[in-house]
């Protein structure tokens, strides 16, 4: 039998990717779809601007969309959160209180200590954490988070060098795809012929989530990882696909093409191995001189890889790279969904 579960803020960005892929997952149905109250009362497909290039799932179409309340949708075990952070972190808390595991694309709860920040190729073990979180917080059900659409490739590459090699410090700049700022997001002509260097918010996230999910889970708490990290943050006029360039200090020395080794035969930790959303590799290294680009490649492993490309010397520290992961796929619905997965085969669930 399928788990039955829910997606709040459907009709936005992220809740479509969620619709999308959900519509027939293995192990997962929708039940409920929630948005704000614009939409409650209208059927999804009247109430939504469908922005996918796949068609509107045929089964969710006619459900009516409902205030996101957990008494709207007691039948779901899992919630899926796509919501704004200031109203996931109202709303989140009432679903965790009703005994739903809630796995959420928002801001609001990531860096609280009894919260997991996950990805399961990087940290599958963080998950034990929602045992403290329902002790500290007397609910039966959970918060899980994932981490916002840059620090996802990234946190990928940095904790395959980070194993393997240990990482001290890395400088970063991303060119972030439109699709990251939501639906409508950024106006044309702010965007069209020009980049815009400020995302509000953005470069304190990419130097501070990565961190927590490369710490180590000691006791009740998780010790972030030592690395330093400085960001650049930049919206480009791309439509999918967040491009980061990466410069890091390593603990030692390495040539670019065992680093590239490296990273190609990361491999997640077990317990996160042969879940259905588990990209197969984690990490694609490209040797082209010219990718990865992101009209080429962020569908690369159905948009759950993380792609590598021009791994070289790097003059001022030890090596640099440049990494390609999908904004709304691993960086948001597809990475909740992994991180659903990782909770059911934890539970016992699946
Ligand atoms: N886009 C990305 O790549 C990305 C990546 C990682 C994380 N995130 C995070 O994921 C969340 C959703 O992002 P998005 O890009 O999908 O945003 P979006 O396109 O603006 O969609 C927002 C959704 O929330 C609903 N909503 C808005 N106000 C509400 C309210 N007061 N009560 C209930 N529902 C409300 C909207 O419903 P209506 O249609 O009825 O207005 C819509 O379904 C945000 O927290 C964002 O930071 C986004």
């Amino acid at each position: 039998m399928k788990i039955p579960v829910a997606v709040l803020g459907a009709t936005g960005m992220v809740g479509q990717r969620f619709v999308a892929l959900l519509a027939d997952h293995p192990w997962f149905e929708i039940v409920a779809v929630a948005a704000s109250e614009r939409s409650v009362g209208k059927s999804y497909a009247e109430a939504v601007h469908w922005l996918l290039a796949e068609p509107l799932p045929e089964a969710i179409a006619g459900m009516r969309l409902l205030d996101p309340l957990p008494e709207k949708m007691a039948a779901a075990q899992i919630v899926f959160s796509a919501l704004p952070a200031d109203q996931a972190r109202m709303l989140e808390p009432e679903f965790a209180r009703a005994g739903k595991i809630v796995c959420s694309n928002a801001s609001a709860f990531r860096m609280e200590t009894d919260v997991p920040l996950l990805m399961p190729e990087v940290n599958a073990g963080h998950i034990a954490l929602i045992e403290v979180q329902r002790r500290n917080r007397g609910w039966e059900g959970a918060i899980l988070t994932n981490p916002n659409c840059t620090s996802s490739g990234l946190t990928v590459a940095l904790k395959a060098l980070d194993q393997a090699l240990g990482v001290r410090r890395a400088f970063v700049v991303s060119m972030q795809a439109l699709s990251g700022a939501g639906y409508p997001g950024v106006a044309s002509l702010d965007i069209l012929d020009n980049l815009i260097p400020y995302i509000p918010g953005e470069e304190a996230k990419v130097e501070s989530e990565p961190r927590k999910m490369l710490g180590r889970l000691e006791g009740d708490t998780i010790l972030s990882a030592p690395l330093r990290l400085s960001a650049h943050t930049n919206r480009v006029p791309v439509r999918e696909g967040h491009t980061v360039c990466v410069s890091v200090e390593l603990e030692q020395e390495v040539e670019a093409e065992i680093a590239s080794a490296i990273l190609e035969q990361y491999q997640a930790p077990p317990l996160a191995r042969d879940l259905p959303s588990a990209p197969q590799p984690p990490i694609i290294v490209r040797r082209e001189a010219d990718r990865p680009q992101p009209y080429l490649d962020r569908m690369s492993g159905r948009g759950m890889s993380t792609v590598v490309g021009r791994v070289r010397p790097d003059p001022l520290f030890h090596l640099k790279f440049v990494v390609l992961s999908h904004n709304t796929l691993r960086g948001a619905a597809g990475g909740s969904i992994y991180n659903a997965e990782l909770f059911a085969r934890y539970a016992g669930w699946k």
